[in-house]
């Protein structure tokens, strides 16, 4: 039986792409393997979102792919980077064979399979086919046809999963290299999504986390229904389904982000209480030359509203620093920014120029100790913020989702809190998939660890 190992970089939306791709696989008799010595088939799922990102990806498949005792294993490259870099990624790996766009992971097995096929055939007899020396790049340019392969690898196992709501993002911030990479802005029907949802409910799924570039873009064609939007919609319909316990959505932008959204954490008790909500910057200036046409006034209103609409809110965020012609006057207001929010936590970014996006070509770009003393500035800010946020949940009971075994030791069941907090949980593997309230004993600065509560132990 041939073997797999598939690896992915980068965002949710590539990890749920990988696991539709495995899944097809598995389908079609292929086993996963987690040890890439021993797999027939190398898939990575790359992503471009910085060059760090592309970097990691190419110098790891550049590693395997020197494999030569193992001449017929077959090499793929999906994701971001392969829509993006297309062909140039032959010539910067050599024993590559496939290149495959976001938009058409259903054919990956077709071409992955024809490849091994031929390959291990011409072991066997020798005989030189067609199919040696072939390379397949297949990119798209044609609408998506994603939830064609609509379940799961292996949804009894889990209680948490991902649902595609939307593909594509049309916003064109200036640094974002996922315009093009990932097309023109496509939504999915309500009732195929409820469906999915209803599907993986049945099999034990406890959590979805609805994926969607903008996802409070989601069905904007569609016809407003008591005065909310088509997300609103979705969310209303998503918490019907009997069985599911929470809902999470990444990510919302500012713009478009009405009063029907903030108003739904007031009456849709399975909406978690997190949301991760982008700043990007907390200079008006700096939005526009990014063009995220908002200011920073109207971000901090919106934090202001959910949080008032569910006290117990997480904010988290994503702030790029060093964008070209970020004054120190400029970083000063996103550090301001982030101090007045208070974030639970934020993912700082130092800005990193993308092929073909605009402020890749803007002047003002801004050096590297630059950025870098600016990200670890704000990293000690954000990290005593979150750090002290832990600690005052010592001594408190939060209702935790319990998702498996710990990675760091398996004799612990790993979960998160609504806030998305993760929490280790002294408690019987019997227990994981429950949600049950535990007694917060211990922080240790990002992780907090509890006991089942009122406690077995
Ligand atoms: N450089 C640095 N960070 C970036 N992001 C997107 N593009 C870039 C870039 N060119 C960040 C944004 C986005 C997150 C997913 O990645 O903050 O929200
Ligand atoms: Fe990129 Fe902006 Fe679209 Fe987010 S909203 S994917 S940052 S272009």
């Amino acid at each position: 039986m041939p073997t797999l190992y598939i690896k992915t970089y980068g965002c949710q939306m590539n990890e749920r792409d990988s696991e539709q791709v495995a899944r097809m696989f598995v389908q079609k008799g292929y086993t996963l393997t987690d040890r890439e010595n021993e797999a027939d088939v190398i898939l990575f799922n790359s992503c471009s979102i910085r060059e760090q990102a592309e970097q990691k990806a190419l110098g790891k498949m550049g590693l395997l792919s020197k494999q030569q005792h193992r001449p017929h294993v077959v090499y793929g490259m999906m994701g971001c980077m392969a829509q993006s870099k297309k062909d140039e990624l032959f010539k910067e790996l050599p024993r590559l064979d496939l290149v495959v766009g976001t938009q058409k992971y259903h054919r990956v097995f077709e071409h992955v399979d024809g490849i091994l096929r031929a390959r291990q055939e011409r072991r066997m007899d020798e005989l030189q086919t067609a199919f040696s020396g072939t390379r397949v790049c297949d990119v798209a340019e044609e609408a998506d046809s994603q939830n064609r392969i609509r379940d799961h690898l292996n949804p009894g196992a889990r209680s948490t999963a991902y649902v595609s709501i939307m593909q594509g993002c049309e916003m064109k911030c200036a640094y974002c290299i996922v315009p093009y990479t990932r097309g023109t802005e496509r939504s999915r029907p309500i009732r195929d999504i409820v469906e999915e949802v209803n599907m993986l409910a049945d099999a034990g799924v406890k959590e979805v986390t609805l994926l969607g570039q903008i996802v409070n873009r989601y069905g904007r064609e569609m016809p407003a229904a008591d005065g909310k939007g088509g997300f609103v919609q979705l969310l209303e319909a998503v918490h019907e389904v009997e069985g599911l316990k929470r809902i999470r959505f990444v990510s919302p932008h500012p713009i478009g982000f009405r009063q029907d959204l903030v108003q739904a954490f007031t009456y849709l008790p399975k909406l978690c209480s997190h949301i991760h909500f982008p700043m990007q910057s907390g200079s008006d200036r700096i939005l526009k030359m990014m063009r995220r046409p908002y200011r920073n006034e109207t971000f901090l209103d919106l934090c202001a509203r959910m949080k008032q609409a569910r006290p117990d809110l997480s904010i988290t965020t994503d702030i790029i620093v060093g964008f070209p012609g970020e004054t120190e006057e400029d970083y000063l207001l996103t550090r301001q920014a982030v101090e007045q929010v208070q974030f639970d936590n934020a993912f700082i970014f130092r800005y990193s120029p993308r092929r073909g996006t605009p402020a890749a070509a803007m002047e003002g770009q801004i050096p590297e100790e630059v950025k870098e003393a600016r990200n670890q500035d704000l990293l000690a800010v954000v990290n005593e913020i979150a750090i002290r946020k832990n600690r005052e949940l010592v001594g408190t009971v939060q209702e935790v989702l319990l998702e498996g075994p710990s990675k760091t030791n398996e004799e612990r069941l790993s979960g998160r809190t609504s806030q998305n907090r993760p929490v280790i949980v002294d408690a019987a593997p019997d227990l994981a998939g429950q949600l049950l309230p535990i007694r917060i004993e211990e922080s240790t600065g990002f992780t907090l660890y509890g006991v089942p509560c009122p406690s077995r132990a």
